[in-house]
């Protein structure tokens, strides 16, 4: 049954119009609270953060059904993907799993396979979703999460594909349920959307317009973190240096940020910042608080102001550096990391030259790399690209060649040094270590009893592995 498709005129929309903050949409009644009795779910997310959020909310969603949990998809009588747009691989993984489900389902044609996130906002994808109606029972998007229950069971009722995405710029839908995948960090939304139109970048149309969160939802949802002994909250947007521009009450990004360290929440962190919207203050308030961490993710995207100007991004190299040095220098032990698209049409070997030239001058922390993909319905997709596929390989190896040479030396660096680390768990690499994430981001695993698990300890760091620190616990 089709309720509502996407539209990229629709999703492209920016009015004056005022966001409506909806506090009743989410409704459980009786018999949707019954539907999952005595059967399991199985969620596979697929990008970034903000999906990774979302995913907590559908688990809860899912149980307040009484579905259960199992982590073998093989088992399972509802099979969710939330899925990613960003890039090509993304839509391409879940592509193959649908491949996966649909051969389970010629064995067991009852699985209910749903497919949610970024990817059902694209016209082509729920067009061929469409095409797979024996196979794919719903197709939801970002902006009505709370509609699942309704939806999945109108599939099971009508025996029919059920397709409902909306592209209009959104609202704001609070209290959603939440199952939250830690019991010591917590992801927090403070915006949904983003309004910057970088020409690569699809996430305007999927996720709608910039809507920021009222303040006193998100310190009262940190405020309930703290009663449930979180340590830690990350603060999610799209582009949070912009958080408050949409909103009538006059608040900027670092004015939150200070509140929020006000409630003295032991650790907060905040991605993603445009270096656009990062200004002054923010850095003032990440250098006054111990309590915000000094980590910043700032996306350069590219080295050339010719490649900046192209994708849209509304800063220059030089201005690029000038904040990342006022970073480093007002903020004691910034680590900063970054991502980078190599390939841009029209990218040429100057072009990409002049990356390399900003990486050797920033010596990043880290950094995400990617080949430019083409995103259906974005400007730069219809730009001329002239940059071969090999070439465009043979410039990301070389990229990461040096990004690799500076995380390194970032990693290096700390050896021999006391820094404070939230142990998370039991490590993944051995069972006899537990693992966690230093102030600036590292990950360390630690020899040390479980009984630190969800403790900040001070870990001497001993030795710096390829991806990861070894340390020991410095009592
Ligand atoms: N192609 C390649 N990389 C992209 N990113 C966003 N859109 C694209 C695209 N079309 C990268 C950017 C962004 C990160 C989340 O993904 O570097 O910061
Ligand atoms: Fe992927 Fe962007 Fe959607 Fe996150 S918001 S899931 S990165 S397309």
């Amino acid at each position: 049954m089709e309720k509502n498709k996407p539209s990229y005129s629709e999703a492209r929309k920016r009015t004056k119009e005022e966001v409506k903050v909806i506090t009743d949409a989410y409704i459980m009644d009786n018999d949707l609270s019954k539907l999952g009795i005595g059967k399991t779910y199985h969620i596979i997310t697929y990008g970034c953060q903000a999906n990774v959020r979302d995913s907590e909310t559908i688990k809860a969603i899912l149980e307040d059904m009484s579905f259960t949990e199992t982590s073998d998809m093989e088992k399972a009588d509802l099979i969710l993907l939330n899925t990613c747009a960003i890039r090509e691989n993304a839509h391409n993984k879940v592509f193959g799993m649908i491949g996966r489900v649909q051969h389970m389902k010629e064995k067991r044609p009852d699985i209910i396979l749903a497919i949610g996130g970024c990817m059902a906002q694209e016209v082509s994808i729920v067009n061929e979703l469409e095409r797979k109606k024996k196979y794919v029972d719903v197709v939801f998007g970002t902006h009505n999460i709370h509609n699942l229950p309704k939806l999945i069971s109108e599939a099971i009722d009508k025996n029919e594909q059920v397709v409902e995405v909306f592209s209009k710029e959104g609202d704001i839908i609070e209290n959603l349920p939440v199952k939250r995948d830690s019991m010591y960090k917590a992801f927090v939304n403070i915006m949904y959307g983003c309004d910057k139109f970088c020409t690569y970048c699809i996430v305007p149309f999927t996720r709608g317009k910039q809507r920021s969160r009222r303040k006193e939802d998100i310190l009262k949802e940190i405020d309930d973190l703290i009663k449930l002994g979180y340590k830690e909250v990350t603060l999610l947007g799209q582009n949070v240096n912009a958080y408050g521009k949409d909103l009538n009450e006059n608040i900027t990004m670092a004015e939150l940020l200070e509140e929020v360290a006000k409630t003295g929440i032991e650790r907060i962190r905040f991605v993603t910042s445009h270096p656009w919207d990062f200004n002054d203050n923010m850095i003032d308030v990440i250098a006054k608080y111990p309590n915000v961490m000094p980590y910043i993710h700032l996306p350069v995207q590219s080295g050339s102001n010719r490649i900046l100007k192209l994708m849209g991004r509304r800063y220059t190299k030089e201005s690029y550096l000038e904040l990342f040095y006022k970073i480093k220098d007002k903020v004691k032990n910034a680590t900063i990391t970054t991502d980078i698209i190599v390939g841009f049409p029209g990218e040429t070997e100057e072009d990409f030259e002049e990356t390399l030239e900003v990486v050797n001058e920033c010596k990043y922390d880290g950094a995400y790399t990617f080949i430019y993909s083409p995103r259906e319905n974005t400007p730069a997709a219809s730009m001329e690209d002239n940059v071969p596929l090999e070439e465009k390989e043979k410039r990301l190896a070389r990229l990461n060649e040096l990004i690799n040479k500076y995380y390194k030396e970032s990693n290096e660096k700390v050896v021999n040094t006391v820094v404070p680390v939230l142990i998370e768990g039991v490590s993944e690499k051995n069972e006899e270590m537990c693992a966690g994430y230093t102030d600036t981001m590292k990950l360390v695993n630690v020899k040390c009893s479980k009984d630190y698990i969800g403790k900040i300890v001070n870990v001497k760091i001993t030795e710096a592995k390829t991806w990861s620190l070894d340390g020991v616990l410095d009592e």
